[in-house]
């Protein structure tokens, strides 16, 4: 017999994915569909739900969402939503972000973005979090919940509030899981490196710096994601963070060593 086979039980789990519109989240939300799961695809954008509902797999498994996760009615109301499309919302990811804007360095960022990255990133992954697993409690079902941090939740990017608040789910992600694992409620973090996907500009000379040799897709972190949020792949993980960066962690100034013949 596969490990590998029915990752999901579609009968009784229904997932939740945030920034479904695009990017990682559009990937990830895709993929789960694609077994069979019924999904919400919650995004900002109507027009990027539509568009990423469209080209899944199996669209009539996929539930459109369309609101700001920076306000905390919208949070209440997309609970709701999701409650009563899809069910106990069993599996749980966080990829909403707001866009990194270069110029928005310590001395120019604004107390507006400042607050909505924060809000949309760590405040509504606690909200989110803690509703989901009060509902898991209640009904004695265990969950899984997977946020996306960065590799900058442990190192500087020049964008103060997107590190700040990704250190703060990096945090998060150990507090929860601590807190729910005696309820069989898993909580990780997939921290990517640099994914040429909506929310990063990509520079192509990046690559130089990647010991795998190119930027990652969006695609390259679905089957991971799935694997760590299947609670027969990934019964016995919590708290922890999963790099998938093709090695971009492991750069720093020392160059990698001349082979010479091998
Ligand atoms: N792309 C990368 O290289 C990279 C690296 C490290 C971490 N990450 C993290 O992975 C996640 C996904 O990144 P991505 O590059 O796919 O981003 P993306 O910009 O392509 O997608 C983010 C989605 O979130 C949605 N969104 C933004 N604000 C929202 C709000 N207020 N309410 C609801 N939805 C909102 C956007 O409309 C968009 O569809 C983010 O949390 C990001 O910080 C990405």
């Amino acid at each position: 017999m596969s490990l590998l086979n029915n990752p999901f039980d579609p009968a009784r789990e229904a997932a939740l994915v945030t920034g479904a519109g695009n990017g990682i989240g559009r990937a990830i939300a895709q993929a789960l569909v694609g077994e069979g799961v019924r999904t919400v695809f919650a995004d900002i954008s109507e027009e990027r739900v539509v568009a990423a509902i469209k080209a899944s797999p199996r669209p009539e498994l996929a539930v459109p969402w369309v609101g700001d996760l920076a306000n905390a009615a919208a949070r209440e109301t997309l609970l709701k939503d999701a409650q009563s499309a899809v069910g106990r919302v069993t599996h749980f990811v966080h990829s909403a972000s707001p866009p990194r804007r270069e110029a928005d360095h310590a001395m120019a960022v604004s107390t507006e973005i400042w607050a909505q990255m924060h809000a949309v990133n760590l405040e509504a992954g606690f909200h989110l979090s803690r509703e989901l697993a009060r509902g898991l409690i209640a009904a004695k079902q265990p969950g899984s919940f997977l946020l996306l941090t960065s590799l900058h939740s442990g190192t500087p990017r020049n964008l103060p509030h997107y590190s700040t608040a990704k250190a703060g789910m990096a945090m998060l992600v150990k507090e929860l899981a601590k807190t729910f694992g005696r309820y069989g409620i898993r909580v990780n973090a997939l921290v990517p490196g640099a994914i040429a996907a909506g929310g990063f500009v990509a520079d192509p000379s990046l690559a130089k710096h990647i010991p795998l040799g190119r930027l990652g897709e969006a695609g390259d972190l679905a089957p991971l994601a799935l694997a760590v949020l299947s609670n027969r792949v990934s019964a016995y993980v919590t708290g922890s963070a999963i790099t998938i960066d093709g090695g971009l962690s492991l750069t720093n100034w020392f160059e990698p060593p001349e082979l010479g013949e091998i």
